[in-house]
Parts: C-alpha cells; structure tokens; sequence
C-alpha cells in the first residue's frame, strides 16, 4: 500500500472502540477476572458485541451500544463459567472508562494544529462516548462526537458513513477515515470517504467491497500522511 500523503483532506473521522480507546483494557484492569482468563474474555466480549450490532442491524431491531455491550458481556461470562453479577456490573463501568491508546493526545493536537477537524464516528451510544472522551481528556481536541444513535442502525450501514458526511458539510472525498477494525475500514472506502487502516491488531485484510488508501501500525503515524 502507497506511503504517499493523503492530500485534499479537511477532517480526520475515527472510529472509537479499538481505535481511540483500549477496548481490552476494562478486563485487564479488573483484578477481579482470573488472570488467565482476561484475554479470552475480552476477545469474547468483543467478538459478541461486533456480532449482535450486525445482527441487530440485519434485523432492524435497535437496541443502543449500552444495551448490545451488555448483552455479549453476560454472554462471555457464560461461556466461561462465570457467574457474578456484581462483576458483570464492574466490567460496565470500567467499559466508560477505557485507557486511550498512548499516541492518540498528541497526534490529535499535531492534526489539530495543523487546521484539520476531528470527529468520533462510533457504534457508541452518546453517553458512552461522552464518557470516554471526557476519561481520555482529549474533548478539548474533538470537534464532534457523532453516535450511530443519530441514525438508529450501526455500522457498516452507509447511513452512519454519511452522517459523517453530513454533520462536516464536506465532501467524502475530503474525509480521512481511521479504524483498526478491518471491516469497519473496507465498509467506509466502499461507501467512499478515504481510509486509513490503523492495522493494530495485525488483521488481514478483508475480502469484502472497499479497499483502505494507506494501512500504518499505529495512529502516531498519521499526521505524516496528512502533512500535518
Ligand atoms: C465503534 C466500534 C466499531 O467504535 O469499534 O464504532
């Protein structure tokens, strides 16, 4: 993939739960799960969440992130034998909570800086994000918190993509796209913002419609790409 800047772009758009903040880290920073059994749990977690918001959106039934987090929550505490509500209800809380990946304060001031506008485009539910922004101190540097609360129905339907779109009054064209969840990437190129793959987690790339402009390790990276 081409290391070369992205030029013509007005707005940096990131995705939240994965991208700006630690999903993993509610579970490993809860003394209460097992050691041994926090990686796994939180892989579940994640993996239930992702699945019932497809679903959910497959199906037209909306419940908001709170609700859907919740549910796949209880669902991996299951699967791993654990019952405890009280957990259950820690694991939640930590969840408004999450660690903001290290780069992400100083990367949005260089953008900033650099004239560009910075939003939040997530499947998090306003008060969710709310939360996290505010734990994360970096509101200041957000211009807006955009939730697919706004349209009912989660990503990767192209109305979330839109919204987007609509709330900056620019065109797709001049929209930078970040996330590090792969499919979350592919579905906003195919929808036609421009796309960096902020590969984290070491994914392979999706075999569905799209294709991300650039692909970097991590978000330090950047503000390089867009002159910033
Ligand atoms: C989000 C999920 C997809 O923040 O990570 O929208």
């Amino acid at each position: 993939m081409s290391m070369a800047p992205l030029t013509g772009i007005g707005a940096c758009v990131f995705d939240a739960y994965g991208t700006v903040f630690d999903h993993a880290s509610a579970a490993a920073c809860c003394p209460d799960v097992p050691a041994a059994l926090r990686d796994r749990l939180s892989a579940l977690w994640r993996e239930k969440q992702l699945q019932y918001s497809w679903l959910r959106a497959l199906q037209g039934w909306h419940v908001d992130f709170w609700q859907v987090t919740g549910d796949a929550l209880h669902f991996a505490l299951e699967t791993l034998g654990i019952d405890d509500d009280a957990l259950h209800q820690r694991l939640m809380k930590l969840y408004l909570t999450l660690d903001v990946f290290p780069e992400v304060p100083r990367v949005f001031e260089q953008l900033k800086a650099a004239g560009l506008k910075i939003a939040i485009l997530s499947n998090g539910s306003p008060g969710m994000l709310e939360a996290a922004v505010q734990h994360a101190r970096v509101g200041p540097l957000v211009d807006t918190v955009l939730s697919v609360e706004t349209v009912g129905v989660y990503k990767p339907h192209p109305k979330v993509y839109q919204l987007a779109v609509d709330r900056l009054g620019l065109e797709r064209g001049s929209i930078a796209f970040q996330s590090s969840n792969a499919w979350d990437a592919w579905a906003a190129s195919a929808f036609g913002l421009r796309v960096v793959w902020c590969n984290r987690y070491a994914q392979l790339p999706e075999r569905l419609p799209g294709w991300p402009d650039r692909e970097i390790p991590s978000l330090a990276a950047l503000p390089a790409l867009l002159g910033a």
